[in-house]
C-alpha cells in the first residue's frame, strides 16, 4: 500500500506520516529531507542556492546516511529547501529517489508536496493535511522556540506565507491537492485526534476503493 501525505509547512503532515507508518508498519519517507539535504550540501559547498546547475550537481550525490542530520531541521534550511525545490533539474533527480522508495515491496508512506500528484500518483491513498495558517505558524513558533531558535511570532508567520506561496505558485510540481486526494484539516485537532481521523480515510478508502 502506498499512502501519499501532501501539505504546507507545519500542518502536521510529518508527524501524521510518520505515525501512520508506525500504525501500518510501512517505510516512511520524509520528502521533505531530500530538498532540505540538497540546500544545505550546496550552502555547505560555498554555492549559491540562485544557481540551478549547482543545486542540481549537490541533488545528483546526496547521501542518504545524512538524512538524520539536526540541522536539516532547522528554519533557515527549510526556506533553502523550498528555492531549490523550484528547479526542474534538482525535481527530476529526486524524483529518480522517491519512486525507488515508493516501489519497496509492501509499498510505503511518502509526505511532501507533490506525492499524490508527481511522485505517486497511483497512490493507493492521498491525503491532503491542512491548517490555518495562523494555527501553523503558531505550532512552529512553539516548536522553534523550545529550540532555542531566536524568533517572533510574526517572523514566523510571514516566512510560512512566504514559503506557501513559493511552493505553491512555482511551475515545477507546484504544492495541490490531488483531484483524488481527501482533505484532512488538523486545524483544531491534536496530533492523536489528526492520527485517528487518518486512519480512518486510509481504512475507508482500502476497504472500499472507488471504481474506475
Ligand atoms: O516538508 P518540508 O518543510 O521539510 O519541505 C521543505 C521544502 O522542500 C518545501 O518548502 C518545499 C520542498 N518540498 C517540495 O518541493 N516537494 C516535496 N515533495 C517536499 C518538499
Amino acid at each position: 500500500m502506498i499512502v501519499a501525505i501532501d501539505g504546507p509547512a507545519a500542518s502536521g503532515k510529518g508527524t501524521l506520516a510518520r505515525r501512520l507508518a508506525e500504525v501500518f508498519g510501512l517505510p516512511h519517507l520524509d520528502s521533505g529531507l531530500l530538498y532540505r539535504a540538497t540546500a544545505r550540501d550546496v550552502l555547505a559547498r560555498g554555492g549559491a542556492l540562485t544557481s540551478e546547475a549547482e543545486a542540481e550537481a549537490a541533488a545528483r550525490v546526496l547521501d542518504p546516511s545524512t538524512f538524520e542530520d539536526e540541522r536539516l531541521r532547522h528554519r533557515g534550511i527549510g526556506e533553502a529547501a523550498s528555492i531549490v525545490a523550484k528547479y526542474a533539474g534538482v525535481r527530476s533527480v529526486l524524483l529518480d529517489f522517491q519512486r525507488a522508495f515508493a516501489a519497496r515491496p509492501g509499498g510505503a508512506v511518502i509526505d511532501g508536496r507533490d506525492i499524490g500528484t508527481v511522485v505517486c500518483p497511483e497512490a493507493d491513498v492521498k491525503i491532503f493535511v491542512v491548517a490555518d495558517v495562523e494555527e501553523r505558524a503558531r505550532r512552529r513558533f512553539l516548536e522553534l522556540e523550545a529550540r532555542g531558535e531566536p524568533v517572533t511570532r510574526d517572523g514566523v508567520l510571514e516566512t510560512i506565507r512566504q514559503r506557501d506561496e513559493r511552493d505553491r505558485t512555482r511551475v515545477e510540481s507546484p504544492m495541490r491537492a490531488a483531484e483524488d486526494a481527501q482533505l484532512l484539516d488538523t486545524t483544531n485537532l491534536d496530533i492523536e485526534a489528526a492520527l485517528a481521523q487518518a486512519i480512518l480515510l486510509i481504512k475507508r478508502k482500502i476497504d472500499r476503493p472507488e471504481p474506475d
